[in-house]
């Protein structure tokens, strides 16, 4: 009220000295228009008497004369008429003024000058001459009657008052309205505003509207928040809670971007049909093991190769199909290849190729043009899609593994403003076994249009600057693990996967004893019978060769176990129609049955070998019922079945073995880490699972579950996607940057 009057006096004031200076001009105005009324008035009077007046002079007779103007002034305008003659006699009739005389005539010849005050109020005098055949037979002098003007004056006067009254309260009237709404709803918005409300993204919301005039306010509280939170941040990811949620307000809050595609070559959910029906299978796969969940915390699309039997019959018109089965909470969106394209990009140039290259297990990595060729034909048909699906300029896309190398660069083409994280699964070798690789430059390059590239450990990520350092012509920075090359700049960071946690609650439903009790029976084995358990792709990275040796070495050693203890082996069948493949599965086969001929007793086999598709409730019931889980890998990215053992052991019972050569091993020091190449080593660490003491168990589990815990997979992709907010940052802050040197060297 008080801002309102605070208007409102200045404005009534502004009026007042308005009307004030107004009314003299309207005054003049009226005025000037009066006089030039009367004078065309006089104009017409005069020449209408010109004729009868010239006929009364040529008689001469002024008496005449005299009574002829006296009867014209009956107008009540007319004051008064009089004539002078050229003589300078003045003929009047009655109201003429006494101060006009024929010989002072001349001065009434301009408008102004024609006013006269006199005692009767002011006149309007008008002199015309008479004429008759071109000579001047005198002056006709019309005084017309004023003082109408002063009254109209007087009246418009009162009307102008009137008018800035009344335009001065309707004006107030309409201010006092608006400041009290405007006043209303600028409080609210501004505690809106205070409150966060339309700061903040929620997650799945559209962000709140904004007023026009809080929109710069609401941006430098916006700014004023990333920053408190950009310096809160390496803090608080030691101390942060990680959940999905946490990874929707990063996504949210940190990344403009919301859309999150995942693009891999392995599919989170295969439907196959068996016997007329469709089934929904899990693969065997760490990588979709770990993104799987974050897909379904962040939604968004993942782009895969489609490859099942029925996967055709499930998509719709865009070859899409929401996940999961019962609880969409993401799309698959499938990629289709031909027979030529799978043998070339994912078993040739993938997997016969990169995969051996990738990992010292010993196998020769073959390298084949024509796979190349379609290596990069089926990259560039992932970029395509990616393209087709992104909705905005700016998605989130996270590239997954060596099957997609090339990837990067060619969403980068496609979609510059996209923050492109990719993660390399397994592991980079040294620039000397990498250089076997003939297109290890476009590889190279390929890669390195990621924004961020991530690996499992430290020694992936020098590896890889090494590599780079040695075959491109880039700039690499050691100090901040950064690498630019063809002008995009990309973090080389490590950033150790991991698993759900905690566990999805369906996967630990059955208790510990029901699923020791279930396995045993299953697998005909006594109540008491000790188990250990293998789980892995049946490939020959996965060191089960020398598991199955080491357990043959245990039982030689320490033949007490024979018919106490068996080792059942899960091996998912994987990536069968390569020979190295095949070769392996034949070994294993024939490694386990030479161990069961030489150890077995009538039912007893000390390898149980079950090479089949697993669910992964499953292999959760194994996990549970198992006394120990051998990881014997010979080179392994991370090793997620670690992780998973440890996860399912809610009992806070049970070993792990681990190979030293998995990234897991870096994690997980309370494992009894071994080297799978020893077989002394190995049976040695297989008897101290056996004997192990419960407290023992319990104490190592319980900080191997404490890391677990701590670092899930949501921390993994949410210090990537932090990692990616904060470059994106710095990108914005180098081209703003460079836009002020670009306008001050036009300037100069
Ligand atoms: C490894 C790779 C994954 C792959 C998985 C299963 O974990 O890093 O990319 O999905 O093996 O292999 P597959 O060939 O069956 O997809």
């Amino acid at each position: 009220m008080r801002l309102s009057l605070r208007f409102i006096i200045p404005l009534m004031l502004a009026l007042a000295a308005i009307a004030y200076s107004v009314v003299p001009l309207v005054d003049q105005l009226t005025l000037r228009w009066f006089v030039r009324d009367l004078d065309i008035r006089a104009e017409l009077v005069a020449n209408s008497l010109q004729e009868p007046l010239q006929e009364q002079l040529l008689v001469g007779k002024p008496a005449k004369i005299q009574a002829y103007l006296g009867r014209l002034i009956q107008d009540e305008r007319l004051f008064g008429l009089g004539f002078c003659t050229q003589a300078g006699a003045l003929i009047a009739t009655r109201g003429f003024p006494a101060a006009l005389r024929c010989d002072g005539l001349e001065r009434f010849g301009n408008a102004e000058a024609r006013l006269l005050q006199s005692d009767q109020g002011p006149l309007h005098v008008a002199v015309r001459a008479i004429e008759h055949e071109g000579s001047v037979l005198g002056r006709l002098v019309l005084v017309h009657d004023m003082s109408f003007v002063e009254r109209r004056s007087e009246e418009t006067k009162r009307y102008v008052f009137y008018f800035f009254i009344g335009l001065g309260l309707v004006v107030s009237l309409i201010t006092v309205v608006i400041a009290q709404l405007s006043w209303r709803g600028w409080v609210q918005g501004m505690r809106a505003l205070l409150r966060g409300e339309g700061l903040l993204r929620e997650p799945g919301k559209a962000m709140a509207a904004t007023a026009p005039e809080f929109r710069p306010i609401a941006r430098d509280l916006r700014a004023l928040i990333r920053e408190m939170e950009t310096e809160w941040r390496p803090r608080d990811d030691e101390q942060l809670a990680w959940t999905p949620d946490t990874l929707r307000s990063i996504l949210h809050g940190e990344l403009s971007g919301e859309e999150v595609l995942v693009v891999s070559n392995r599919e989170p959910y295969i439907h196959t049909r068996r016997g007329g029906q469709i089934e929904v299978q899990r693969p065997a796969s760490g990588l979709v093991t770990a993104l799987e969940p974050i897909m379904r915390a962040c939604s968004g699309t993942w782009i895969a190769h489609g490859n099942g039997s029925a996967d055709r019959d499930v998509v719709d018109a865009r070859d899409r199909v929401a996940v999961p089965p019962g609880h969409p909470a993401y799309h698959i969106r499938r990629v289709w290849l031909t027979a030529e394209e799978e043998a070339g990009y994912y078993y040739g140039f993938s997997n016969e190729g990169l995969w051996p290259l990738c990992h010292i297990a010993h196998v020769r990595p073959t390298f084949r043009t024509g796979d190349w060729q379609q290596y990069v034909a089926v990259n560039r048909k992932f970029a395509e899609a990616v393209a087709a699906e992104a909705k905005r300029p700016n998605p989130i896309v996270l590239v997954q593994d060596y099957h997609l190398a090339l990837l990067p660069r060619m969403i980068r083409e496609r979609l510059p403003e996209a923050i492109v994280i990719t993660f390399w699964h397994i592991p980079w070798p040294n620039p000397e076994a990498f250089s076997i690789c003939p297109w290890r430059a476009e590889i190279l390059e390929g890669l390195l249009g990621s924004s961020i590239l991530g690996f499992h450990t430290r020694s992936h990520c020098n590896n890889f600057l090494d590599t780079v350092d040695r075959l491109l012509e880039s700039r690499v920075d050691r100090e901040n693990f950064t690498v630019s090359y063809g002008g995009v700049l990309t973090a080389v960071k490590r950033y150790p996967i991991s698993i759900e946690w905690p566990p999805p609650p369906e996967l630990l439903a059955r208790s510990v004893e029901e699923c020791r009790a279930e396995a045993r029976r299953r697998l005909h084995l006594g109540p008491d019978h000790l188990l250990g358990v293998g789980v892995d792709r049946l490939d020959y990275t996965k060191g089960v060769l020398e598991r199955f040796r080491a357990i043959e070495r245990l039982l030689e050693l320490e033949p007490r176990w024979i018919g106490l203890f068996s080792f059942v082996q899960i091996a998912a069948p994987t990536r069968a129609s390569i020979g190295e493949y095949q070769q392996y599965e034949a070994h294993v086969r024939a490694l386990a049955a030479e161990i069961n001929e030489r150890y077995g007793r009538g039912d007893y086999a000390p390898i149980i070998l079950k090479i089949e598709h697993h669910e992964p409730q499953e292999v959760y019931e194994y996990y549970r019922a198992a006394d120990f889980c051998f990881v014997s890998s010979l080179h392994d990215g991370m090793n997620l079945v670690a992780k998973e053992f440890v996860a399912a052991r809610d009992d806070e019972r049970g070993v792990l073995i681990l190979s030293q050569f998995t990234g897991a091993a870096r994690e997980l020091p309370e494992a009894l880490v071994v080297n799978p190449y020893d077989a002394d080593q190995c049976a040695a660490a297989l008897q101290m699972a056996l004997t192990m003491p419960a407290a023992e168990q319990r104490d190592r589990m319980r900080l191997m579950r404490g890391l677990v815990t701590e670092f899930n997979v949501y921390r993994w992709a949410g210090r990537m996607l932090l990692d990616a907010a904060d470059m994106r940052r710095r990108g914005r802050l180098q081209e703003r940057k460079r836009r002020r040197q670009e306008e001050e060297t036009q300037r100069a």
